[in-house]
């Protein structure tokens, strides 16, 4: 999207696409929101899609898809062994990222679990800039522990740092000395780091965590699941980078890297995933784990339909109007709320607008949740469907104490090319409302909580009857309004 100037002399997002297939939403009266979240247990994730208006859970695999990128489904090579389709995604990936081995995955999870089983062994330590919860959850499941060397200022939730998802090079140095480099699996670096609120790293401090690696003879792995929003923002903010096309920043940071892997529910407006490597020995290391675990070499998992939306929409990522579309959204959404005294991460991050629940609600005590209950909130008050990323996104430690997260966030995800100006400004609107009404909403405690990835499916209720508070005041607020 470019940047246009309204006559106002203000600056708003401007779409660069047009919609031309469009899905009917409904927006359900606030006392049928709150028997929805009754039903999913407080949990965002267990909403059914009919009770949701906006649904700003994720950006996976929720992306509109383009013209270009449906047409090409149509050209699928359907078969087991030695597709066309794979073919062409194969060759678009080394096109971009200059790799010339793909080994393909259902989705990106399934990358980490190859990665993992690969080079995680019991008592390992890997070593990233920020974790995410499936890399981790896989990580510990092999018995290695994983160490965040992000910097300090990363956890910083009010900032002007562009890049709060570097990594400290000179702990990674200490750590190398301290533990050896033979017990480090390797160094995971993610782009536009998602439980810190999408925030980007530049491509210096890569390339200094890849000098450090190599000096080691460490293997470093990129998470490129959200590249898309790392290179707007290397682009954007890294003044080196200001004229350099995409294509050249994405060979650049590929090139400071041994392995690549993604999610294309996230990279490339599709669904599936894998790993690229130009090295032999890593491509004959992992290539067993594909067939296993996956599906043939040629597919690993993925529709051949999948594939080939994928080959097109990595080629739109390259595109700086495509790319550009969610940073700026979100941006338009911080700002606003920013402005309206609403405590949110700054700077504005990829992915989505991440509100600060700790901030936001700080009557609530963090053992009470703060982000899941605010999540329910943003749900009951507006139909718009949230994520936490707190404590309930933690996993408890094996003799059962629980880890406080560092930030309590409650993320509002922007999928591309799938919201209108004014579908976020309803959502901005009420986010609002509910800042000005915060001290009605209080904490969660456990109904069920499940041992692994409970935030995926535990159920929670609320402390108190604060929810039937909150829709009391809405309905005095806003009379018989949706
Ligand atoms: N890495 C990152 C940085 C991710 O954000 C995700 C998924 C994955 C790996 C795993 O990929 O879902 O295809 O298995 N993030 C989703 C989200 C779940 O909603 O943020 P996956």
């Amino acid at each position: 999207m470019p940047k246009v100037t309204y006559f106002s002399g203000e600056t708003f997002p401007l779409e660069m696409h047009k919609v031309r297939i469009i899905q009917k939403l409904t927006l359900l009266p606030i006392e049928e929101r709150l028997r929805a979240m009754e039903e999913a247990g407080y949990n965002t994730f267990l909403l059914q899609n009919k009770d949701v208006f906006l649904d700003m859970l994720t950006d996976s695999g929720v992306n509109a898809m383009s013209d270009r990128q449906q047409a090409a489904m149509l050209l699928a090579d359907d078969a087991y062994a030695g597709s066309a389709t794979f073919t062409r995604l194969h060759d678009k990936l080394t096109e971009i990222f200059g790799k010339t081995y793909f080994l393909p995955a259902h989705q990106g999870r399934a990358a980490e679990h190859i990665l993992c089983r690969g080079y995680v062994k019991p008592g390992d330590t890997a070593v990233t800039n920020y974790h995410f919860t499936t890399w981790k959850a896989h990580v510990t499941a092999l018995g290695g522990s994983v160490v965040e060397l992000l910097k300090k200022e990363g956890l910083e939730t009010v900032s002007d740092n562009p890049f709060k998802g570097e990594l400290d090079v000179p702990a990674l140095n200490a750590l190398i000395e301290k533990v050896g480099a033979d017990k480090i699996s390797y160094v995971r670096m993610e782009a536009g780091t998602n439980l810190i609120a999408g925030q980007p790293f530049s491509l210096a401090n890569l390339r200094e965590v890849s000098a450090t690696c190599h000096a080691a003879g460490i293997k470093l792995v990129l998470d490129a699941s959200l590249l898309a929003d790392n290179l707007h923002f290397i682009k954007t903010r890294e003044p080196e980078y200001q004229s350099a096309p995409i294509r050249q920043i994405a060979r650049e940071m590929a090139d400071a890297c041994d392995i690549i892997y993604f999610s294309a529910r996230k990279l490339g407006f599709g669904r599936g995933g894998g790993i690229i490597t130009s090295d032999e020995g890593i491509y004959r290391e992992l290539r067993g784990l594909v067939p296993m675990y996956e599906g043939f070499l040629t597919y690993g998992g993925m529709s051949v339909r999948e594939m080939e939306a994928i080959t097109v929409g990595l080629d739109e990522t390259m595109d700086e109007d495509m790319i550009n579309q969610g940073p700026q959204f979100i941006a338009h959404i911080v700002k606003t709320l920013d402005a309206a005294g609403v405590p949110m991460v700054t700077p504005p991050g990829g992915l989505g607008a991440h509100v600060n629940a700790m901030a936001f609600l700080d009557h609530v005590p963090q053992t009470q949740y703060p982000s899941a209950a605010l999540a329910s909130a943003i749900f009951i008050a507006s139909g718009v469907r949230g994520m936490e990323r707190g404590t309930l996104s933690e996993q408890r430690e094996p003799d059962g104490t629980e880890p406080l997260a560092d930030m309590e966030l409650v993320r509002l995800a922007v999928p591309r090319r799938v919201f209108t100006l004014s579908q976020v400004n309803y959502a901005i609107d009420r986010v609002m409302w509910l800042h000005a009404n915060r001290h009605l909403v209080g904490g969660l405690e456990w109904e069920e909580e499940p041992e692994l990835l409970r935030f995926f499916y535990g159920r929670l209720r609320p402390v108190g009857d604060w929810q039937h508070q909150l829709v009391a005041k809405f309905r005095a607020d806003f009379g018989d309004s949706l």
